[in-house]
């Protein structure tokens, strides 16, 4: 950013902010002040937006991180870049460990404006072989009080090929901070995407999880899975993480651990733990939907600390699921997590929300020490 620009957000900001004695007191860098002013998203950003329903508030959002340049611009005053964060994801190196989680941008339209607030990398798509239209509606609702979301998109999107142009306009030098998640229901086409997109990202996740897919469940099976993953580790030229479905007691966690087990057997880097928790609700078309947001992070500890136990250290993990602030990261963290991916708290905390988590992240850690 021109320093003259820098220090004309400065000086705007501790305007605002010298009128309150307290806050003064208390506020210390820039940083503090920017992200501090970042809470004009729950004042005002967030009321807003949240008037129109999910879909069309989300279509807003998407236009405002596509506009490059703002973002390029508040960057050195959002994001936080401290060695300490730095974070390696099966050989990927990060500058933080705080991630998007896929399918907030699905097109793979607005990743740089997400690299640019904080997030130390981003996971473009699900993207299909095929555009798809997705469920009928209404297919996403909110669960405010519960900082929660439903939803039963069923991966509409614009499929491989305008993906692909989207990732090739991409300069070369953030392609090392995206990763691209894949799906279908074929190997055949999980396989197309994979071999056409892996050489514009950094790695691969390949969703075998969405709850809101009919016909994904057929890699449950842990042959199917197997054939799969063998398939894509034949052709793999950048690290390969498996997400999978999310288990909550010991019937689901006989089938799950089974699966992330065949992941790596199959040579996987690495895992994603979870999707969003699938759940029956009338409200939606479908009837039932996948459940996100912070109800989810009590399972998501629970599933790091198994996975570790269970299949030991010598593989990426990635946790996501009900996170939103720098103390779960870190509790993930110590669990056994190389990294961790978030949707749903960025929907309600808005994009103050990565830089905020990285700075607290580096008290925790220099307290730690
Ligand atoms: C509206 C919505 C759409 C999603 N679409 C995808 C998707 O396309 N692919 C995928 O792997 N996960 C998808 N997810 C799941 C998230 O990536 C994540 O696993 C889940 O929401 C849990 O994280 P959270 O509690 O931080 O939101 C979606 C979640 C939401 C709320």
């Amino acid at each position: 950013m021109p320093p003259r620009v820098h220090v004309l957000i400065c000086i705007v900001y501790r305007r605002r902010i010298s009128h309150d004695p307290q806050r003064c007191a208390n506020i210390g860098t820039t940083k503090d002040r920017i992200s501090d002013h970042m809470g004009l998203y729950s004042a005002i950003a967030r009321p807003l937006l949240f008037r129109f329903p999910p879909e069309t508030a989300h279509r807003v959002g998407d236009y405002a991180l596509r506009f490059t340049p703002l973002w390029r611009a508040l960057r050195p005053l959002l994001a936080t870049r401290n060695e300490r964060l730095n974070t390696s994801v099966a050989g990927i190196e990060f500058p933080n460990p705080v991630g998007v989680a896929a399918g907030l941008d699905k097109d793979c339209k607005f990743l740089p404006g997400l690299l640019d607030i904080g997030f130390g990398f981003a996971t473009g798509g699900t993207v299909t072989l095929d555009p798809r239209p997705g469920n009928a509606r209404p297919r996403v609702i909110r669960e405010t009080g519960q900082r929660a979301l439903l939803n039963a998109l069923g991966f509409p999107g614009d499929g491989l090929e305008a993906a692909e142009k989207q990732l090739q306009r991409l300069p070369v030098d953030r392609r090392s901070q995206i990763l691209v998640s894949i799906s279908g229901t074929e190997i055949e086409d999980i396989a197309e995407c994979h071999r056409r997109l892996q050489p514009l990202v950094a790695g691969i996740e390949v969703n075998v999880s969405s709850p809101n897919t009919a016909g994904l469940r057929t890699f449950h099976e842990p042959e199917n899975l197997d054939r799969l993953v063998s398939a894509l580790v034949a052709q793999r030229e950048r690290p390969l993480l498996v997400k999978l479905p999310p288990w909550r007691n010991d019937e689901e966690r006989s089938e799950m651990i089974p699966m992330a087990a065949t992941s790596l057997k199959a040579g996987a880097d690495g895992l994603v733990i979870a999707n969003t928790h699938p759940t029956e609700d009338e409200r939606l078309a479908m009837g039932r939907g996948g459940f996100s947001g912070a109800p989810l992070f009590g399972d998501t500890l629970r599933m790091v600390k198994d996975l570790r136990t269970e299949l030991g250290k010598d593989f990426a993990l990635i946790a996501c699921g009900g996170i939103g602030t720098a103390d779960q990261v870190w509790q993930l963290m110590q669990a056994g997590a190389s990294a961790v991916q978030l949707y749903t708290s960025f929907i309600y905390e808005g994009p103050g929300l990565p830089g905020r988590i990285n700075r607290d992240l580096v008290k925790l850690m220099s307290a730690s020490h």
